[in-house]
């Protein structure tokens, strides 16, 4: 009988491509979702890739006695929590939906977990954590975490910090967050990937959808910094590779006899620069990229990626794919919800 995962924010963009590997992996997921941040039409989406309907419910996580029934109602094994806000610019103009919604949903899940420690509990957290790493590049989990340069932020620190005072008053728990470097990419089928609402923040599918024609150009915030070409860098990891990540991340809590509470690193191990990113989307995709430099973005880290050597030596896990797969890919899954050829 294979075990049942709950995957919160199951219809979101890393959360259904997490979906799909759990399935790979012989677990039966079970998508829980509101569709505030997501669309229903993942769920079929879902069908096309792996045959059948996934599981699923809506509900709002936010809702302790809904979630107390979920579980109640299914024989839940295992969860994967996904389901937040996740946008830094928009946390800024509203932090109290990201407040409200990040972390009494968190708690609305681990007042549960409390309950049931056999149950092992996977969080979603983010490389926001260590802010702008004073005088490193490439951090390692030992690295201090910073004050977070936004509410985003401020509810991955304060998400692990709650599980980590969890972990400190009942032992018996088994749990791990997953620091996300920037995830970037979609199925290689093109039918799913991600789901921008509205303009979208994050650097890909800006690019994709200017390349898409939705946009006049792609502006570039800043080439002045102190890299090797003036511009940001970052660790873009692939969404299928941080998926599997999860599915690593289980598997290990549900080997564990002992309660334990891990953190590690998700990334390649790499930095990009943005001008890397945009120059190897046009040589992967044939394309000629209309972009322009204006001024810094406020906020911005200049340099930041992954020491991922834990992941490998705890959970057995590395990124298999890299930048090239992932413009490939994000461009495959455009052109799909485009009807671009
Ligand atoms: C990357 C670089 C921008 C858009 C994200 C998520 C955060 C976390 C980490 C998971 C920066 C530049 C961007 C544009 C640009 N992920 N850029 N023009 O800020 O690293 O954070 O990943 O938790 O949630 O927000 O990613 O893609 O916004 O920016 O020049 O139109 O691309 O200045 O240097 P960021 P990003």
């Amino acid at each position: 009988m294979s075990k049942k995962v709950l995957v919160t924010g199951g219809a979101g963009y890393i959360g259904s491509h997490t979906v799909v590997e759990l399935i790979r992996a012989g677990y039966e997921p079970l998508i829980l979702d509101d569709y505030r941040n997501s669309e229903p039409s993942v769920i079929q989406r879902l069908k096309q890739i792996i045959g059948k309907e996934p599981e699923h419910v809506v509900c709002d996580v936010c809702d302790q006695n809904k979630i107390d029934e979920v579980f109640q109602t299914f024989d839940i094994s295992g969860v994967i929590h996904f389901a937040a806000y996740k946008a830094v610019g928009e946390s800024v103009e509203n932090p109290l939906k990201y407040y409200s919604n990040n972390i009494s949903g968190l708690n609305s899940i681990l007042n549960v977990i409390k309950r049931n420690p056999q149950i092992p509990f996977v969080f979603s957290s983010s490389c926001t954590v260590y802010g702008e790493p004073s005088g490193v590049k490439e951090v390692d989990e030992k690295t201090e975490r910073a004050i977070p340069t936004s509410p985003y932020g401020y509810t991955k620190w304060l998400g692990e910090q709650i599980i980590e005072d969890l972990f400190k008053s009942q032992g018996d728990l088994k749990m791990m967050s997953l620091r996300y470097f920037n995830p970037i990419g979609a199925h290689e089928s093109g039918i799913i990937g991600e789901l921008p609402v509205g303009k979208p923040n994050n650097l890909l599918p800006f690019i994709t959808q200017t390349a898409a024609g939705l946009h006049n150009e792609l502006t570039i915030f800043g080439n002045d910094y102190p890299t090797h070409d003036g511009t940001c860098i970052r660790d873009y990891i692939h969404v299928v590779d941080l998926a599997e990540a999860h599915v690593k991340a289980i598997d290990y809590l549900f080997t564990q006899e002992k309660g334990c509470n891990e953190i590690i690193n998700i990334g390649t191990g790499k930095g990009t620069s943005v001008l890397d990113l945009v120059r190897t989307f046009e040589r992967e995709n044939n394309i000629k990229l209309n972009y322009s430099f204006g001024p810094r973005r406020s906020g911005d880290v200049i340099e930041i990626y992954a020491n991922v050597d834990y992941a490998l030596s705890l959970i057995n896990w590395k990124a298999k794919k890299d930048i090239k797969d992932a413009v490939k890919d994000a461009w495959n899954w455009e052109k799909s919800i485009r009807d671009l050829k």
